[in-house]
């Protein structure tokens, strides 16, 4: 059975399970998925929301399920979509609600840049809160483990940056750090969603550039 009405206590109490749920699945995740990235992305959401005037209950709890679906942490994309529409049948999130959470989830990750557009706002804006956390000091944090945890090199000069790749290139081909950025952290600025999304990457986008520019001095000894 469903409810087709929340009020503000049940929304609430919602989005409590939905954190403990997510705790518990992704609290050891070492990829850039792990409880605090869900943290980081979820408030990023609220600010947006608030000052798009969407709505708040299914930006929160997109944000909080949006990587749950992960292709990458399940054995399918299929069998991760699944695993957020049972739990939000099992939480007795309405089903207007629930159909948008799963319509983002479905569609959110980067995917090399080949994904089709949101379809919501509210999906725009859990976008826009993810790509917040892929740039700025916290996404060049987020890139070095990234590529600690794959294996691959922070910096390799000879190694030319991709333009074009597949998604599967994009995933499994041979990168480093520093060419992550140029792949896409870079490109991020200008795919954002939103005004306030577009407004909070501005100074992100900026710091990275700082980054960049320091770190080839350092590397060449010419700072
Ligand atoms: P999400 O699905 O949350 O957008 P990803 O799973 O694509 O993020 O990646 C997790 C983090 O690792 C992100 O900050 C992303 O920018 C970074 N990352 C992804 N691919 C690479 C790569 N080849 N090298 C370095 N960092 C990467
Ligand atoms: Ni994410």
């Amino acid at each position: 059975m469903s409810f087709t009405f929340l009020d503000k206590t049940s929304e609430a109490a919602i989005i409590a399970k939905a954190e403990a749920f997510v705790k518990q699945e992704l609290g050891n995740d070492s990829s850039g998925h792990d409880w605090w990235h869900i943290y980081r992305v979820t408030n990023n959401a609220r600010k947006i929301a608030l000052a798009e005037n969407a709505n708040l209950f299914i930006c929160e709890l997109a944000a909080l399920l949006h990587d749950i679906a992960d292709e990458k942490l399940n054995v399918s994309k299929e069998a991760g979509l699944q695993k957020v529409k049972n739990w939000l049948a099992e939480n007795q999130v309405p089903e207007t609600e629930a159909a948008q959470v799963l319509e983002i989830s479905g569609t959110m990750s980067y995917n090399g840049g080949k994904n089709q557009p949101m379809q919501t706002q509210e999906g725009r804006i859990v976008q826009d809160a993810d790509r917040l956390d892929a740039i700025g000091a916290l996404g060049i944090a987020r890139t070095f483990a990234y590529a600690g945890h794959k294996g691959h090199l922070m910096h390799n000069p000879n190694l030319a940056v991709r333009t074009e790749m597949t998604k599967e290139a994009y995933r499994n081909g041979e990168s480093t750090a520093i060419n992550h950025f140029y792949e896409k952290l870079l490109k991020l600025k200008d795919l954002m969603n939103t005004r306030t999304g577009q407004e909070m990457a501005e100074q992100r986008h900026a710091f990275m550039e700082t980054y960049l520019n320091q770190f080839y001095h350092e590397w060449e000894a010419t700072a």
